[in-house]
């Protein structure tokens, strides 16, 4: 039997101002997959830029976060949901469907996921209301509706990032507090982002630290 992940999705702005929540929730919902950590988030710069770090260099890093910030939504929101099973991280991102909404909207593969059926592509704004326009390009950005971690060390990280360890049911918990788990890169992601200037990483996804080293104790004494 393959391993079960603790994965992170993000019902992004647009999902919540457009009230599908509840439609991408039944989407997501598989028996193999149960809820570990929900809660809604009121977004700010630091997270968001400590969510989409490895983004830092690309043209739609800064539309990105300000999509993520809800500032094209009037909604400072996001929905931040952990699941848990066989398999979360590649079902989920399976019910999302592709990265781009019109990729998705034509792969027959993808016809029903939650990318191709609330998706879109829109121009990016300028305050003044004109078109973005960089280099002579108009810019586009993907209003993709939900996020969900692409693999196992980002996943730890980035459930790490929004979710407290507390805020996690116990016996999913341990999943990303484990001896062995991926948490020395988790480390040293955080260490070059903090460098970087954002401090978040060390009031975040080091709290985790403290419950990783008891989980370590425990096994420890089992023996
Ligand atoms: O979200 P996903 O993992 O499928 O895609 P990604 O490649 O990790 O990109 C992160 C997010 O950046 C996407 O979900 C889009 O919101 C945005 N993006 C974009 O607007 N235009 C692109 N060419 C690539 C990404
Ligand atoms: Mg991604």
């Amino acid at each position: 039997m393959s391993e079960k992940d603790l994965t992170l999705v993000l019902i992004k702005p647009d999902g919540l101002t457009h009230s599908l929540t509840g439609d991408i929730l039944t989407q997501l919902s598989a028996p193999s997959m149960e809820i570990a950590g929900a809660k809604v988030v009121s977004v700010d710069r630091d997270l968001a830029e400590a969510h989409y770090w490895e983004h830092k260099e690309k043209p739609y890093f800064e539309t990105t976060i300000r999509y993520l910030l809800g500032e094209y939504h009037s909604n400072h929101r996001v929905m931040a949901l952990a699941y848990y099973g066989e398999d979360a991280i590649a079902t989920i991102r399976k019910k999302m469907g592709p990265t781009n909404p019109l990729v998705a909207k034509h792969d027959p593969a993808a016809l029903t996921s939650i990318r191709a059926k609330y998706g879109s592509i829109e121009p990016v704004k300028n305050d003044d209301g004109s078109d973005m326009i960089i280099n002579g390009s108009t810019v586009f950005l993907f209003f993709n509706l939900v996020h969900g971690s692409d693999g196992p060390q980002t996943a730890e990280y980035e459930v790490k990032l929004w979710f407290q360890p507390e805020d996690i049911a116990e016996a999913k918990r341990v999943q990303v507090a484990k001896p062995g788990s991926r948490f020395e890169t988790v480390e040293r992601i955080v260490r070059e982002f903090d460098q970087a200037g954002n401090q978040l990483g060390e009031k975040t996804v080091l709290a985790w630290k403290k419950p990783a080293e008891q989980v370590r104790e425990e096994m420890k004494n089992k023996g």
